[in-house]
């Protein structure tokens, strides 16, 4: 690295994960990139493989199920990785510091701009905002500064436009314009997310060469993001091939276009129509991306691969450096070390397998537990209840006992009251007969 290539950005093992209902789904799997400044790095890959998460990783910007779950991210050596931030405090400290170096010291260029110009607000209101807020100067300062940034990236009558509304300009003429502010506050790297996609190809061509032209005069280091590999073939310095969230080669463009060593590589490239080249319809490579959702054992690519074996299937290859700035990570250039690394890989997935076995015995554990805890009122409820009816039945018998007790000791009292009962009604009977009797006697003398 001479004088004027100084680090700028070192990614490395970045990881990245999003949860949804259908499960964890793997969106970066364990990136490095390295750029220095006054370099143009390209990131290529099909649609899904991971080349926006990364970059949004980068600038703190994912949706809100998307975690940054490992890795390092070095932008001139100051740590911006928010993996393993815990508390609140130090989130919000981290997305404080994210968001004074976003449209700062790192600008963005997306792929639709409409998403990022505000359809109710004039050009020049929104190109003056930013210079305001990061650069802290006055509204006549950032106005003139404006005009000049609209003036080098090709709109003409740049003083009218700025007090007109994003309808009013063309598709072309819109990213000129986010390519502006992107660079307003003159950003150490500026970050193109598919800049060119949807535009016509010579507006693209245009565009790149904007690109270009700005960030090397400003000395700055650019990431263009792209899923056509010819678009980075004269725009970019260093190239990086992502596939299913992970990066499968890596070199100068020269290594990537003439040495090319990944499979996914050799797909690509037959796929890129090169202008005036006579050549055979074009090959788009067969099969679908990996599913994100599970991480396959072997190769991420094995099941479109050409030139897959059978190791591919179940072990995942290692990269292997051809020169200081070219790598590619597959089992073609790295057969003598599979020994070794299949080995590796067995101890990795018994360790994984034990620990999973142990996540699954506390999991039980816990759920037992968790039962125990739910059946103790039940338990004690039962036991309530029996508790109650003995005390019941106990009552009962002892009411019934007492009954009987006194009614055995209330027996001569009864007795007494019997025999006197029975003489009242004798004498009572005595009674009704006396004049019966004296009837009889009075019969007896008449006759
Ligand atoms: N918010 C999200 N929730 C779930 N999955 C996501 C989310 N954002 C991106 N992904 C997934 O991450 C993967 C990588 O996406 P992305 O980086 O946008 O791909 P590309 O290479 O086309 O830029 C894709 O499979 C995508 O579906
Ligand atoms: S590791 Fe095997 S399946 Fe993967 S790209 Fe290389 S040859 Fe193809
Ligand atoms: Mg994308």
């Amino acid at each position: 690295m001479d004088a004027l290539h100084r680090e700028l950005l070192r990614i490395r093992n970045l990881t990245v994960d999003f949860s949804t209902k259908q499960g964890t789904v793997h969106a970066v799997r364990g990136i490095n990139l390295d750029l220095n400044t006054r370099e143009i790095l390209g990131i290529v890959g099909e649609s899904g493989s991971g080349k926006s998460v990364s970059m949004l990783a980068l600038m703190n910007l994912l949706a809100a199920n998307g975690t940054v779950t490992g890795g390092s991210i070095r932008f001139e050596g100051e740590e911006l990785s928010a993996a393993g931030l815990q508390s609140k405090k130090e989130k919000k400290a981290h997305e404080k510091r994210m968001s004074e170096l976003r449209g700062k010291d790192i600008g963005m260029v997306f792929q639709d701009p409409m998403t990022y110009l505000n359809p109710v607000l004039k050009i020049g209101t929104q190109m003056t905002e930013g210079l305001r807020r990061h650069l802290k100067c006055s509204r006549a300062e950032a106005e003139q500064r404006a005009v000049r940034l609209l003036q080098q990236v090709g709109i003409s009558s740049p003083e009218k436009r700025m007090k007109q509304y994003p309808y009013e300009f063309s598709g072309g003429m819109r990213q000129r314009i986010i390519i502006a502010a992107a660079l307003a506050c003159e950003p150490k790297l500026l970050i193109a997310d598919e800049p060119t996609t949807a535009l016509d190809v010579t507006i693209q061509a245009q565009i790149l060469n904007l690109i270009e032209k700005s960030v090397k005069e400003m000395g700055a280091s650019a990431i263009v993001i792209t899923h056509d590999l010819g678009v980075v073939a004269e725009l970019c310095d260093k190239i990086a091939i992502m596939y299913g969230g992970e990066i499968v080669e890596y070199g100068t463009v020269e290594e990537i276009f003439h040495e090319t060593k990944h499979p996914y590589t050799k797909g690509l490239l037959a796929s890129i129509a090169r202008p005036g080249e006579h050549r055979e319809p074009l090959r788009y490579i067969p099969g679908t991306p990996p599913n994100l959702l599970r991480r396959s054992d072997g190769c991420t690519f094995c099941s479109r691969c050409g030139q897959a074996m059978k190791i591919c299937r179940e072990y995942r290859p290692c990269e292997t450096r051809f020169s200081e700035e070219h790598g590619a990570t597959c089992w073609l250039y790295c057969k003598e070390k599979a020994p070794e690394l299949v080995a590796a890989q067995e101890r990795e997935r018994e360790t994984k397998a034990a620990e999973a076995q142990e996540r699954e015995r506390k999991t039980k554990a816990a759920e037992a537990q968790e039962q125990r805890r739910e059946m103790k009122p039940v338990a004690a409820q039962t036991r309530e209840r029996e508790a109650r009816a003995a005390t019941v039945q106990e009552r009962e018998k002892e009411t019934r006992a007492a009954a009987a007790q006194e009614r055995e000791m209330d027996k001569p009292a009864v007795q007494e009251r019997e025999k006197a009962a029975k003489t009242a009604a004798a004498q009572e009977q005595r009674r009704e007969m006396k004049p019966a009797a004296a009837q009889n006697r009075e019969r007896q003398v008449s006759a």
